[in-house]
C-alpha cells in the first residue's frame, strides 16, 4: 500500500512555494528606503501627513467653491509651520535627497497661500497638481518602516 503522506508531502511543498511567492515578490518590488522610525516617530510622522493630505483637500475643495479664504487656510497648515514641528529626532533620520524633497515642498504650499490671494483659479489648481507631484516622487522613494 503507497502511504498517503508520500502524496501530501510533495503536495504541502508545492502550497507553501505557492503562498511564499507573491511575499518574496513584494519585497523585491518594494526597493523604498525605509527612514527607520520608531513606533512614536512613526505615528507623528503618518499624522503630520495626514494633515498634509488634509490640506490638498481642503486646496481643491476652496478653488472648486471659490473659496480663497479656505484655500488660504488649508495651505497654510501644511507650509513652514508644518516643517519646523517636525520633531528633531525624525529631522536627524531623514537624509539629504529627503529634505531635498521635502522642504521645497513645504515651500510651495507657502507660495500656495500668496497666489490664492490674486492667481486664476486655473493656476492654483495647475500650482496644487506641481504640489502634489512632490509628493508623488517622495512617495516612491520612502517608506518610513
Ligand atoms: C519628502 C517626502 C514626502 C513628501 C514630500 C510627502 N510625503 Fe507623504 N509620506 C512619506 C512617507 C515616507 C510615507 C510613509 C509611506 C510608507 O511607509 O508606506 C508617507 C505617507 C503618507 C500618507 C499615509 C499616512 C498614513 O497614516 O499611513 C499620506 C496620506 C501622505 N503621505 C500624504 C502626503 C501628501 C498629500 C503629500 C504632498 C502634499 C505628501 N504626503 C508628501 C513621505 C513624503
Amino acid at each position: 500500500m503507497i502511504s498517503l503522506s508520500r502524496f501530501l508531502a510533495p503536495g504541502l511543498v508545492a502550497l507553501m512555494v505557492v503562498f511564499s511567492l507573491p511575499l518574496q515578490a513584494a519585497e523585491q518590488i518594494d526597493l523604498r528606503k525605509s527612514l527607520g522610525l520608531t513606533p512614536a516617530e512613526k505615528a507623528e510622522f503618518l499624522a503630520e501627513m495626514q494633515q498634509m493630505l488634509g490640506s490638498i483637500q481642503g486646496v481643491i475643495q476652496g478653488i472648486a467653491l471659490d473659496d480663497r479664504d479656505m484655500i488660504i487656510k488649508a495651505a497654510r497648515y501644511s507650509g513652514n509651520r508644518m516643517a519646523r514641528a517636525t520633531p528633531d529626532s525624525v529631522r536627524a533620520k531623514l537624509d539629504d535627497e529627503f529634505k531635498s524633497i521635502g522642504g521645497p515642498t513645504h515651500l510651495m504650499f507657502e507660495e500656495l497661500v500668496i497666489r490664492a490671494e490674486t492667481d486664476p483659479k486655473e493656476d492654483l489648481l495647475q500650482f496644487t497638481a506641481n504640489i502634489m507631484n512632490n509628493c508623488m516622487t517622495c512617495h516612491a522613494k520612502y517608506k518610513v518602516d
